[in-house]
């Protein structure tokens, strides 16, 4: 498979951004589980307290991700269906870019805004401190609000992925996948 993309299908780095970046993020949805139980279930003290960490990796993959897909815009495979749909699609795509880069640096304000500090896989990034910083807060409020703008967006995407695979039987979820083979 191509490392770049090509008109006919996204290459190996686009496919590696796209899927562990997908699995992330849907292990960051389950910090809404703490709706379930009042937060008592497994997911909350499993995947949970990864929260800043995964959140903080997700942010440095899409800053790469938007540097690459720059770079593949004139070579990557158009999108589907009248132009209609390929506005929706296209606006849909750039609001998922906005909510990956919009949550973790929300998720950042609260934690640095509420002096809680940040830490990084064991590396303490910034250190907790007694001083709140209020425009910090109330900007970080928005990480709650724009999860579910994101998890809309996600669900709608997935049902857009399906509906090209399943009722119009075109390329759309193979040419993200790593199944057809090819030489282009
Ligand atoms: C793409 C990355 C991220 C996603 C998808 C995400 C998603 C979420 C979701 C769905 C919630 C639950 C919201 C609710 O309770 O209604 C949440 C809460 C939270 N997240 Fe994130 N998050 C991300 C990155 C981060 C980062 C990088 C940090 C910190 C540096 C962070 C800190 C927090 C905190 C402190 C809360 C609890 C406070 C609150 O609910 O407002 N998140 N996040
Ligand atoms: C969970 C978070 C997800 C995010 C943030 C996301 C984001 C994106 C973005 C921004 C694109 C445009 C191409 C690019 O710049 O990489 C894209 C394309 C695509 N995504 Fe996702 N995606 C997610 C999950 C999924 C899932 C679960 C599926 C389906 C099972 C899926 C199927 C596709 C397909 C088929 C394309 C290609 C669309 C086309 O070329 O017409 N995505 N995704």
């Amino acid at each position: 498979m191509a490392f770049h993309d090509t008109p006919r299908r996204y290459g190996a780095v686009s496919l590696l951004f796209h899927w562990t970046m997908a699995l992330l993020i849907i292990l960051q949805f389950m910090a809404l589980g703490g709706y379930i139980n009042d937060g008592e279930h497994w997911i909350g003290n499993t995947i949970v307290p990864w929260h800043t960490d995964i959140g903080l990796l997700l942010l440095i993959l899409v800053s790469l991700r938007i540097l690459w897909m720059l770079g593949q815009r004139e070579r990557r495979p158009e999108l589907h269906g009248r132009h209609a749909m390929q506005l929706m699609a296209k606006g849909g795509h750039f609001l998922l870019y906005v909510c990956m880069v919009l949550m973790p640096v929300t998720g950042i304000l609260l934690m640095v805004g509420g002096g809680h500090g940040l830490g990084f896989f064991g590396i303490q990034l910034v250190a907790e401190s007694e001083r709140e910083i209020p425009w910090a807060i109330a900007l970080g409020e928005w990480h709650a609000q724009i999860s579910w703008l994101f998890v809309a967006l996600v669900l709608g995407h997935l049902g857009a992925a399906l509906y090209h695979h399943f009722v119009m039987h075109d390329d759309t979820l193979s040419r993200m996948t790593a199944r057809r083979s090819g030489h282009l």
